[in-house]
């Protein structure tokens, strides 16, 4: 069901690192990033994979993780990502404003992501990067911008809703045995009533 699918389509950080990703389903779950909506049906968007160790090696110092937990350097060797799809812009491509990008980027990665997490892998979009860093460490050409890193995984973590409480706070947190917990707010704060006319 497209609801608990959803549900369980969660931001996971750490990762069975040893589990190899195989390239077809990544290359399928990219393929459902490409079948989603875009401004003008324009599809500037293209996709890098990272698998090897090295190239894991090089990009993950660049990136930041989970800025609330103050006290965590980001996953531990072991326990980061097996692999990485990286967000390009091509800008080669014609296209409209910037929040149409975004708006593209928002639709195409939670395609892959949930098509990732119905074989049981999960990932991490990161934003936190040095994008001139990326760009020179990826050897691209001035056509293409990084917009977004999604980090992949098995997962090594149990990650579980919670409502906002009325302090409206809206970190998430661990806990004593590192399970991360993350607020969501109540759809009735969600929902506006319609004026009447
Ligand atoms: C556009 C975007 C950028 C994000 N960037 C980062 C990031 O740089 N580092 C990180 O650890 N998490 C990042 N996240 C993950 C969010 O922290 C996460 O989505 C949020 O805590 C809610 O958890 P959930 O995805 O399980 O609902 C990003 C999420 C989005 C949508």
């Amino acid at each position: 069901m497209i609801r608990e699918l959803v549900r369980i389509t969660r931001t996971v950080r750490r990762f069975q690192e040893q589990r190899t990703l195989d390239p077809a389903l990544l290359r399928q779950w990219i393929d459902c990033a490409r079948l989603g909506g875009s401004a003008r049906n324009a599809q500037v968007l293209k996709y890098m994979l990272l698998t090897e160790a090295r190239q894991r090696q090089a990009l993950f110092p660049l990136l930041g993780w989970a800025g609330y937990l103050a006290e965590w350097p980001g996953p531990a060797p072991g326990e980061r990502p097996s692999a990485y799809m990286v967000c390009l812009q091509d800008k080669g491509l014609a296209c409209g404003a910037d929040k149409e990008v975004y708006c593209d980027l928002g639709i195409a990665t939670q395609n892959f992501l949930l098509a990732a997490a119905e074989q049981g892998v999960f990932g991490c979009r990161i934003g936190a990067f040095s994008s001139q860093a990326v760009h020179r460490l990826l050897q691209l050409d001035d056509d293409y911008e990084v917009l977004l890193i999604i980090a992949l995984g098995y997962p090594a973590e149990m990650v579980s809703l919670r409502e906002v409480g009325p302090d409206g706070d809206i970190r998430y947190w661990r806990d004593q045995q590192g399970g991360h917990h993350v607020p969501k707010r109540p759809l009735a704060a969600l929902l506006l009533d319609p004026p009447a006319f």
